[in-house]
């Protein structure tokens, strides 16, 4: 399977064309619904106050409620845009958006209101994308689910089993425990109060895929394959598997991840490697961490450059943002290792 995002976030639509979607799926259009509403924007002082009903349209691939093997084009309409909030900042561009790059990059045509193509609003055709391929893994076994692992260093509970993951994804805050929910909640509206943006990290895991897929070699090796789809996630700034980064503070001793048979079945009694050793997967579960950056649209005034004049100048935001991005992010996690998890097993 492919996919390819079209759309921009002030355009009259945003949607995704996905090939090689296996035919004879019947396709339940209620959860791709449902997978969007979880990343939907204006769901609470915590997130953007941009409101829309990102209602998903199926304009081709399916007939008579199974998928072709046609493409399958998904488009959702764009209607809460205030493009006039952009007008000011078109030539002075936003610190750490894809403003300048994608200025450059497009010699000064792209459509800047509202970050355009680069928009967050871009990772609701994804999340679209993921919900079929969460659809295709379904047949094979294999389940993805994430949480918000921390807020500007307020961290959730460890992630244990499949089983309290399942619970997080009917939650408005999906963590796993609540009370540090409301930490990190408290966290945002500070940072929103004081016109600044936090970041922090989505804990996900893949289930069921099974022992043997993928290669260490480049192109086909499975953490290099999920880390493709994650980082063509906006504001996603790393990713790491199992440990990760606390590898760098153990001994072998602690870090390896030892044998044992459980129902007749080779298995790790720790999984820090993530459920992946040389590249391949060993049957465990999939587990990484994306950290995603503190929103880049703050109200603080911000240093930039007029691109016409060359002239350093100061910078007042008035869009509508995400004070933090990792609640609505965490969906779109779920959907980029979805479709990741499709490629590792060859769909
Ligand atoms: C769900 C989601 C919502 C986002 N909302 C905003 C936002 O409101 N304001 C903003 O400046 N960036 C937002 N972003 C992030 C930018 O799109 C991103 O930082 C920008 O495109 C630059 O890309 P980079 O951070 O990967 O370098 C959002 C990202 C996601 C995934």
């Amino acid at each position: 399977m492919r996919h390819m995002i079209f759309g921009e976030s002030h355009g009259p639509a945003i949607g995704v064309v996905v090939e090689g979607v296996p035919a004879g799926l019947e396709l339940k259009l209620e959860a791709v619904q449902r997978e969007l509403n979880r990343r939907r924007p204006g769901q609470g002082p915590t997130t953007t106050a941009r409101k829309e009903s990102d209602l998903v349209e199926v304009l081709s691939g399916v007939f008579e409620g199974k998928t072709t093997g046609a493409p399958l084009a998904m488009v959702i309409r764009n209607s809460d845009q205030h493009s006039q909030d952009y007008e000011a900042i078109r030539y002075t561009p936003r610190p750490s958006h894809g403003d300048y790059a994608g200025f450059i990059r497009s010699q000064g045509c792209q459509d800047y209101r509202g970050g355009g193509h680069f928009s967050g609003r871009l990772t609701a055709p994804l999340v679209a994308a993921g919900a079929v391929a969460k659809q295709v893994l379904a047949r094979h076994g294999v389940w993805v689910g994430a949480h918000i692992s921390s807020i500007y260093g307020i961290t959730d509970a460890s992630l244990e089993d499949e089983e309290s993951l399942r619970a997080v994804a009917a939650k408005s805050f999906p963590v796993l425990d609540d009370a540090k929910g409301e930490e990190m909640r408290q966290a945002i509206l500070e940072a929103k109060n004081e016109g600044d943006s936090v970041g922090g990290a989505v804990e996900c895991a893949v289930f069921g895929l099974p022992a043997g897929l993928g290669a260490p070699d480049f192109g086909c090796n499975v953490e290099g394959i999920f880390a493709q789809y994650l980082f063509a996630v906006p504001a996603v700034k790393g990713v790491d598997f199992g440990a990760g980064v606390a590898f760098s503070l153990m001994r072998g001793s602690e870090a390896n991840d030892p044998f044992e048979v459980r129902d007749g079945k080779v298995v790790t009694k720790t999984n820090h490697a993530g459920g992946v050793n040389g590249g391949i997967t060993n049957g465990m579960p999939i587990t990484f961490e994306a950290t995603i950056r503190p929103t880049p649209s703050i109200a603080l005034p911000q240093e930039s450059v007029d691109l016409r004049t060359g002239e350093e100048t100061e910078i007042e935001i008035h869009g509508r943002h995400d004070p933090c991005i990792v609640p609505r992010a965490v969906p779109v996690i779920e959907a980029a290792a979805a479709l990741a998890a499709c490629q590792v097993l060859g769909i």
